[in-house]
């Protein structure tokens, strides 16, 4: 393949990369964070100072919560991520770092403000500084990606800290900070191990697909993505008997999903095709996994038996 073909495919593949889809539990997400922000624009507007709350959402490995946080900062027309006059930051976001003491989580979170430590501090001091800038740059909420990391590898006592803390954020005499958090089932243990918290939180989370239910809309999905890559689908992977083992591939993720289509489209590109075919998907899942026919979910007669994220995962690691 010529060097030129070959950036011509990876421009294609880019850009269906870059299409945002959404789904139910993003708009409802979307819909509750909208809402906070604009009671929160409201109180300032009035001089009211309320406690702010809390967004969560929780979903699988691969279900799609970095890029929906990642989308809902990036596209909402009122939002200011980062305005280098004035300083304001509507939304800081990170992702929890480990180990994640109190100490670290401070420093890391006054890194993604713009201020980094120079000096070492106490974990009080940081937080200190955390809430000053946070009032500083005007930040409404702050996000805490891979939030389920704030309970592993923490002792009781640790943990208790960083709820406590988290929790005074949003009830700051001064300047309240709301809080979204994304993660995986284990962040529920982090709501749910305070009540106080567990009080302040909205969740929303990311069901798995259903293999029965939803392949119109799997098949819808793949439908957009293929002509989006200026191709067509073959007759045989219209049928629900075909986005059952899509489904089944894809571990039920929605995220994942996508992933799985965008890389059997780059598959089809690659080779010249015209349509897309099951044997892009059998070939693109051959090369993830590395596995033979008798595991791939889209050849197997008996696929519903295959552990498709085990094999996707050790794929990747080799
Ligand atoms: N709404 C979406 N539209 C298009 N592609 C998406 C969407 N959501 C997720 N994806 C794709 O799915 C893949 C996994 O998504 P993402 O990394 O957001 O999942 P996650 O839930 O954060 O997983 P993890 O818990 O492992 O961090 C990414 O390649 C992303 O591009
Ligand atoms: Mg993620």
């Amino acid at each position: 393949m010529t060097e030129s073909l070959n950036t011509g495919i990876q421009q294609r593949v880019l850009a269906l990369r870059s299409i945002f889809s959404s789904n139910q539990a993003y708009r409802k997400f979307e819909d509750r964070f909208g809402y906070l922000l604009e009671r929160r624009r409201a109180e300032i507007a009035a001089g009211v100072i309320a406690e702010a709350r809390c967004v969560a959402l929780i979903g699988a490995s691969g279900s799609g919560k970095t890029t929906a946080a990642r989308h809902l900062i990036t596209t909402l027309p009122e939002v200011v991520s980062n305005d280098l006059e004035t300083g304001r930051m509507d939304v800081a976001s990170l992702s929890v770092p480990t180990p994640a003491t109190l100490k670290f989580v401070g420093q890391t979170t006054l890194a993604a403000l713009g201020f980094p430590l120079r000096r070492e501090k106490t974990a009080q001091t940081i937080w200190d500084m955390v809430k000053d800038h946070l009032a500083a740059r005007q930040t409404l909420f702050l996000h805490y990606d891979e939030a389920q990391d704030l309970s592993r590898h923490q002792t009781p006592k640790e943990l208790n800290s960083v709820v406590s803390t988290l929790k005074s954020l949003m009830q700051h005499p001064v300047w309240p900070v709301g809080l979204i958090l994304t993660g995986t089932e284990e962040l529920k243990t982090i709501i749910n191990h305070d009540s106080q918290l567990a009080r302040r939180v909205f969740p929303v989370e990311f069901p798995q697909l259903n293999p029965l239910l939803d392949t119109d809309r799997v098949i819808h999905l793949l439908n957009h993505y293929t002509e989006r890559a200026g191709m067509s689908g073959s007759d045989d992977v219209a049928t629900a008997e075909f986005a059952a083992r899509l489904i089944h591939a894809a571990d039920r993720e929605f995220g994942l999903l996508i992933e799985l289509a965008i890389s059997a489209l780059e598959e089809a590109m690659r080779s010249d095709a015209e349509k897309l075919e099951i044997v892009h998907f059998t070939q693109m899942f051959r090369k993830r996994s590395g596995c033979i026919d008798g595991l791939n979910p889209f050849v197997a007669a008996d696929f519903e038996r295959i552990d498709c994220r085990r094999l996707l995962d050790r794929g990747g690691e080799t």
